[in-house]
């Protein structure tokens, strides 16, 4: 599915932010680990969600569509999830067979996980590691990628563990194993990473205890914990309105307002980021949703000007380097993303992909060894787009493309159902000149 965007008149209106992906996810796996009835409102109905609410069917809960975004989730409880018939396909969702692979590993079952092109080429040893040390045995495939095939007796040792790399997933694993093994597993973590698990553990009834050591943040949970299934409201996400917000931001004369945009600190370094290079980005009516604050973005076109961005806020905004590299492209001076190397194990080597992307576009970025590096200008576009199976790749692309003097395409934008399937209603809804090429 080819598309392509090309320069755009002022973007206005009042838009909402679909989702949190990672809240969508845990509520889902949390939910079937449950003991009773879980409801959902404000899901992400994204591919990655629906793979992970496919896979927690197959491992033994009931799933139910209510309503839009609205889910009913029986969950497996006391039973515990069950070795499934089929192999477990997690599509494009590394967030999704990382998590489900922590969780499996605390019952007594065995399953086989797939995934897509994009998710069998990621590092799978980083969650699997932990857990073969807390007694689960996985096979993979050369270094570490999918298949992967993890049987546990459900009966682990509890771990006290650094993870290697800031990394949410990997805490999320391990503290999902933790929940069905007896002891106290404990996690360090030098730079804080998104705490939704935590929040969410808490709001299906478990204790974990956050303290402080050395500057590092050390969670317990005394396992094993019942969960109890409750009510989940899904806050928007903040690493989707960023595509919003910065097309917002560089196309002259807009004045758009995104509601409902979750403001966790562990998730809003672009917003720091946007803010100190001259951008008009001001949440406005903080309120509480879902056991996390929200508010309503106002975003007005601006002068944006280059910055040093600080290595440590990289966790805060992990998936948003590539949108960031766009605002930069037109900003005054240079930008510098560096010490992001995780970026090169995304769904794609986002590092490499958005220089790519850039330089086929006409702007002047460095690869760097461990990151990238913009000086802005005049954007010439009319460059053809490798996505990679990676939606946030193809997002970052059609939204360059609002600034550039010829069209922007990508090869492929179905990838962008995976994290959000509203973007091209939204973004045209807002004068955005994006199109889908449905022959092509
Ligand atoms: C996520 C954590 C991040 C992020 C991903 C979602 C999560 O990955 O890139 O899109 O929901 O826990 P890492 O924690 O591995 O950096």
């Amino acid at each position: 599915m080819r598309s392509s965007s090309t320069r755009s008149h002022a973007l206005s209106g009042t838009v909402s932010a679909p989702g949190d992906k990672s809240i969508s996810h845990r509520a889902m796996i949390f939910g079937a680990m449950a003991t009773g009835t879980t409801h959902v409102t404000g899901l992400l109905e994204g591919a990655d969600i629906l793979s992970t609410a496919s896979v927690m069917q197959a491992l033994g809960a009931k799933i139910m569509k209510t309503g839009v975004g609205a889910y009913q989730v029986e969950g497996c409880g006391e039973g515990g999830l069950q070795t499934p018939d089929v192999n477990l396909d997690c599509g494009n969702a590394g967030t999704g067979v990382r998590l489900i692979m922590g969780a499996c590993a605390g019952y007594k079952l065995r399953a086989t996980y797939t995934g897509d092109a994009s998710l069998s080429s990621r590092p799978m040893n980083r969650i699997l590691d932990p857990l073969r040390e807390m007694g689960a045995i996985a096979t993979a495939q050369e270094g570490g990628r999918l298949p992967v095939t993890l049987e546990s007796d459900g009966d682990l040792k509890p771990l006290t563990y650094t993870p290697p790399v800031a990394s949410a997933q990997i805490k999320s694993a391990v503290l999902l194993a933790a929940v069905n093994t007896k002891g106290v597993t404990t996690i360090t973590e030098p730079i804080p990473t998104r705490d939704h698990t935590e929040n969410m553990l808490r709001a299906f009834g478990a204790t974990i205890e956050v303290t402080q050591k050395n500057g590092a943040d050390v969670i317990r949970l005394d396992g094993p914990v019942r969960l109890k299934g409750t009510k989940v409201n899904v806050p928007g996400d903040p690493s989707s309105a960023a595509f919003i917000i910065v097309a917002a931001l560089i196309t002259p004369g807009s004045d758009v307002l995104v509601e409902n945009v979750m403001m966790n600190p562990t998730r809003t370094g672009l917003f720091d980021c946007l803010t100190e290079m001259g951008g008009h980005v001001r949440p406005t009516y903080f309120r509480k949703s879902g056991g996390e604050v929200i508010a309503d973005i106002h975003v007005k076109s601006s002068k944006l000007h280059g910055i040093t961005v600080p290595p440590a806020r990289a966790a805060s905004m992990i998936d948003e380097y590539p949108i960031l590299a766009v605002a930069a492209s037109v900003a005054k001076g240079t930008t510098i993303m560096d010490d992001i190397a995780e970026l090169r194990v995304k769904e794609s080597d986002r590092i490499k992909a958005t220089v790519a992307l850039l330089a086929n576009n006409g702007v002047d970025v460095t690869e760097l060894e461990n990151g990238i590096k913009v000086v802005g200008g005049e954007v010439s576009g009319g460059g053809l787009v490798t996505t990679h199976h990676d939606h946030r790749i193809a997002m970052s692309a059609l939204i360059l493309g609002l600034v550039a003097d010829a069209p922007v395409t990508i090869d492929d934008g179905a990838m962008i159902a995976t994290s959000f399937p509203t973007f091209f209603d939204v973004m045209t809804g807002l004068g955005a000149n994006i199109s889908i090429d449905k022959t092509a």
